[in-house]
């Protein structure tokens, strides 16, 4: 699959300060890329370079293959980031028919309309972006970074200040999206149970470095319940467990602990162990959340 967005190196100094800092970041085309960080960890100023609103300090840009020059990304890349390219003083119908005119594209009127209702702001008339609620500027910003129909979109917090139904409406378009165009999305949020429903990978950044790059397939196996045995012997437990209820599936660790990733009963198990004579001292379901996976990489321990 062709890659749509690599960085190399990438780093954004401001003030002598890293905000970005050697990052190298990997998504392949029709991925739906989710991006989490902390605070401050550098997903804004990430997603502006890579849609040439800021100049990197050091390091390379590729998009689709080619070198990323400022200025040429415009037209496949669109960007939803804080309220930039909104003018308050216009309609939101106003906003995307601007926007679709410095993109100069002809058939303007019928893509903005189909655009405004999209993200369900077809009903706003003449009301100025400048009174709108948080969500419907939301809303107005995504609409602007869907006009002239981007292959990349880069959403930055799209659904902050969104309500529940807004949400879900956003899910779904970015999903028809993904599905019917084979846009690629990179989309960065801090509701990690809302990024779920919808990303087919990650990159957790942090204190500006890509920490891991992640499928969400990958992700889901290494989430995956299991059961834990400490047992002083637990090659032997592992061989024993294969033999009597065959279970295959484990991973054997050296300071005595023996994972157990098939879906058994933990009783049966530690009744087997017991009949062979391995003796437990401890077994017990453990249960690893996503968002647990995700604050560890995070670093947010630190920030406590
Ligand atoms: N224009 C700027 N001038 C100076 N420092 C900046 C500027 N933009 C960002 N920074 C700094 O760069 C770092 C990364 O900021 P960035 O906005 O990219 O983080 P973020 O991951 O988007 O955080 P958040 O989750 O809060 O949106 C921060 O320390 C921030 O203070
Ligand atoms: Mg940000």
């Amino acid at each position: 699959m062709q890659t749509a967005v690599r960085t190399l190196g990438l780093c954004k100094q401001y003030r002598g300060k890293a905000a970005v800092d050697h990052l190298d970041m990997q998504v392949s085309q029709g991925e739906i890329y989710g991006f989490i960080g902390a605070n401050g960890a550098g997903k804004s100023t990430t997603f502006k370079l890579l849609a040439g609103l800021a100049r990197p300090t050091a390091g390379q840009i590729e998009l689709f293959g080619r070198p990323m020059e400022t200025g040429t990304a415009a037209r496949r890349v669109g960007i939803l980031i804080e309220d930039a390219g909104l003018y308050g003083s216009m309609s939101a119908r106003d906003n995307c028919l601007l926007k679709a005119r410095l993109l100069g594209l002809d058939e303007e009127t019928r893509a903005v309309d189909r655009v405004l209702a999209q993200v369900g702001l077809d009903k706003m008339g003449k009301k100025k972006a400048k009174h709108f609620s948080m969500g419907q500027r939301r809303r107005l910003g995504l609409a602007l970074a869907l006009v002239g129909s981007p292959d990349l979109l880069l959403l930055d917090e799209p659904t902050n200040g969104l309500d529940p139904e807004g949400i879900r409406d956003v899910r779904l378009l970015l999903q028809q999206l993904q599905s019917e165009r084979g846009v690629t999305i990179l989309v960065s949020s801090h509701i990690l149970g809302e990024l779920e429903k919808l990303a087919t990978c990650y990159g957790i950044i942090r204190e500006g470095r890509m920490v891991e790059q992640i499928t969400a397939a990958d992700l889901a196996a290494r989430c995956r319940d299991y059961i834990a045995i400490k047992t002083s012997d637990p090659h032997r437990a592992a061989a024993l467990l294969e033999e009597r209820l065959h279970l295959h599936e484990y991973t054997v660790y050296p300071e005595g602990e023996l994972r157990l990733y098939d879906a058994a009963d933990p009783a049966r198990v530690n009744a087997a162990l017991l009949e062979g004579g391995v003796a437990v001292q401890s077994i017990g379901i453990h249960r690893q959340e996503l968002e647990d996976y995700f604050l560890q990489r995070m670093g947010a321990e630190d920030h406590v």
